[in-house]
């Protein structure tokens, strides 16, 4: 497949909805492939990484995961408006949970940074696996005018078949399939031929209950957005019947 980069036609703030294992990380990484100024936050892999590091978030955030429940909402709002402000995206004006201002805003809550902040008009990226209930994209609004949400549908059985043979490079996010996109080195990650490794939530009955979530929570999500109006559904067996529809678009 070809990579040829291109030019976004306007700042671009696109969110990937899907049920678990539909391919959102997989679309991540070849609109990124495409669009160089795109930048992308996966919330599965901000959480993955911080169980691994067993910050406190990550300890908490560790049975729901392995049990294929969601984290709070709380917990994760926290953590995106944590990245946003990190990677320069969202500018705090009076406060900044990690690093305080002393003048007006003395609030610290998520909710108080959701009502201060300010996007970069510039700030271009693509939001994997975050939001995914009505509660996250409401405060998401406040926070980011959110232009392009890009619904992801493929039959469940279809993607169950995908799980088993899923590899990933953690500390990259980069994923792997060995019948379908499979590394260089079998059992290494392409770029730095670090070993990859099997997710602890892609046992099959663990894989279910994502799925169940996905189903009682998505729903809603997908309501809040198409009445927005900029919900795009898009349909495939394959990531590569879904990724050229989804270039012309953006
Ligand atoms: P998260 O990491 O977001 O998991 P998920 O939504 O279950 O999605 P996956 O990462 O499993 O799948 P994907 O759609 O990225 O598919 P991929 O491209 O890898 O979240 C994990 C957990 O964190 C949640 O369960 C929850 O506990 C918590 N969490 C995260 N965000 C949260 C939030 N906002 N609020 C609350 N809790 C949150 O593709 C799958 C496989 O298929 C790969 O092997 C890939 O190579 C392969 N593949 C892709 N396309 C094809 C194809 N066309 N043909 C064959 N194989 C293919
Ligand atoms: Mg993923």
């Amino acid at each position: 497949m070809s990579h040829t980069a291109r030019q976004l036609k306007k700042a671009a703030r696109i969110i990937l909805v899907g049920a678990p294992g539909v391919g959102k990380g997989t679309q991540s990484e070849r609109l990124l492939a495409r669009f160089p100024q795109l930048a992308s936050i996966s919330s599965g892999d901000l959480l993955r990484e911080n169980v691994r590091r067993r910050t406190q978030l990550g300890v908490q955030a560790e049975a729901a995961m392995q049990s294929g429940n969601l984290v709070p909402d709380s917990m994760i709002l926290g953590l995106i408006s944590s990245e946003l402000t990190s990677k320069g995206w969202l500018k705090p004006s009076s406060s900044n949970s990690s690093a305080p201002n002393s003048s007006t805003a003395s609030t610290s809550s998520s909710q108080s940074a959701a009502s201060f902040p300010q996007i970069s008009p510039t700030a271009s990226f693509i939001l994997d696996g975050f939001p995914r209930t009505a509660t996250q994209a409401t405060s998401l609004d406040a926070l980011v005018p959110v232009n392009f949400v890009v619904q992801l549908v493929t039959p469940p059985s279809v993607i169950l078949a995908r799980i088993a043979s899923r590899w990933v490079h953690e500390p990259s996010g980069r994923v792997y399939n060995t019948d379908f996109h499979a590394p260089k080195v079998p059992g290494k990650d392409d770029i730095t031929g670090e070993p990859l490794t099997q997710r602890e939530d892609d046992s099959i009955d663990t894989w279910k209950q994502r799925l169940r979530k996905f189903e009682e929570t998505s729903r809603a999500l997908l309501e809040h957005y198409e009445r927005r109006g900029c919900l795009w559904r898009v349909e495939g067996k394959s990531s590569d019947e879904i990724t050229p529809p989804a270039v012309r678009r953006i």
